[in-house]
């Protein structure tokens, strides 16, 4: 059992299609590359899974530890630059229906894993599932992605609504993404922030911006991250901007800190959705 303390952030957005995924990897290699020891949940449901995206193939999930058979570390991928990838998808999908036993196995399996984790990023379904706002409110920081789009901002705001107002998460790092220029970006970040400031009991943070970037497009293409395929393109400068931001947050406090405890308050939650 590990006991030292991890760092558990949820990368979430409200919409799809509007960056999580790529954030999520790519802060993934970025902290990798800045020495921490890094999980990848993959949680998301979508088209462009994680796996997909990095070019990996994965044969087993979370639903196969939560049946008894297998352990997290014989469903863990190896990712670049050292990443784990935790292939999450078809297991998260039952979360809120897990029996008492499951949940207590899931508790169990995070508590024997052998692997050491420093920080352990959660790439979330789009939406307000349960599932979402479960990984959100048990972990210490939540990162939410928006674009400049009606939609976008919409979705954005409406995820931190609930997550404040039912779940009892007051702090959100903002990343803008696909935007023309540092100025659009924060814009965009002060569109959310006053919307949320006249009605909301929350702090926003804007932790970065992310251009709009061909090479990113192109990396996916490739099956690789933008980080490793072109780094000196606009976005892996932005992306590992953002994870030299993340290395210096405080460690996280007391239990906040440790994955088992994470696990615990992510199945003992009831998140009471209500419908917007
Ligand atoms: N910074 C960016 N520049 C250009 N295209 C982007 C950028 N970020 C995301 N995209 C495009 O948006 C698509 C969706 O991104 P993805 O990370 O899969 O979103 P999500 O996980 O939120 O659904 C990508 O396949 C890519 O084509
Ligand atoms: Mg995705």
């Amino acid at each position: 059992m590990h006991n030292n303390p991890v760092r558990v952030i949820a990368v979430t957005s409200g919409k799809g299609g509007v960056g999580k995924t790529n954030v999520s990897v790519n802060l993934s290699v970025g902290l990798a590359l800045r020495g921490s020891r890094v999980l990848l949940m993959d949680a998301d449901l979508g088209l462009g899974n994680v796996d997909v995206l990095l070019g990996l193939r994965s044969h087993m999930n979370l639903s196969h530890v939560l049946a008894g058979e297998a352990s997290l570390d014989d469903i863990l991928l190896e990712g670049p630059e050292g990443i784990g990838i935790l292939p999450a998808a078809s297991g998260i999908k039952h979360m809120a229906e897990l029996s008492s036993a499951e949940n207590t196995g899931l508790i169990h399996a995070f508590a024997a894993l052998k692997r050491p984790v420093d920080i352990m990023v959660v790439d979330t379904a789009a939406g307000i599932a349960d599932s979402v706002v479960r990984f959100s409110q048990a972990a210490s920081d939540v990162i939410v992605v928006v674009c400049d789009e009606p939609a976008s901002i919409t979705d954005a705001y409406a995820m931190i609504k609930v997550l404040s107002r039912d779940h009892g998460v007051q702090r959100f790092q903002v990343v803008a993404n696909m935007v023309r220029d540092t100025g659009e970006g924060r814009r965009l970040f002060e569109k959310l922030n006053a919307a949320a400031g006249r009605f909301l009991d929350v702090t926003l943070i804007h932790l970065g911006s992310v251009p709009f970037d061909d090479y990113l497009r192109r990396s996916i293409q490739r099956q690789k991250t933008v980080i490793q395929a072109f780094s000196g393109s606009r976005s892996s400068r932005a992306f590992l901007e953002i994870a030299d931001q993340v290395s210096r947050w405080p460690a996280p406090k007391g239990v906040a800190g440790h994955l088992q405890f994470f696990i615990e308050r992510l199945v003992q939650s009831e998140p009471d959705l209500e419908v917007l």
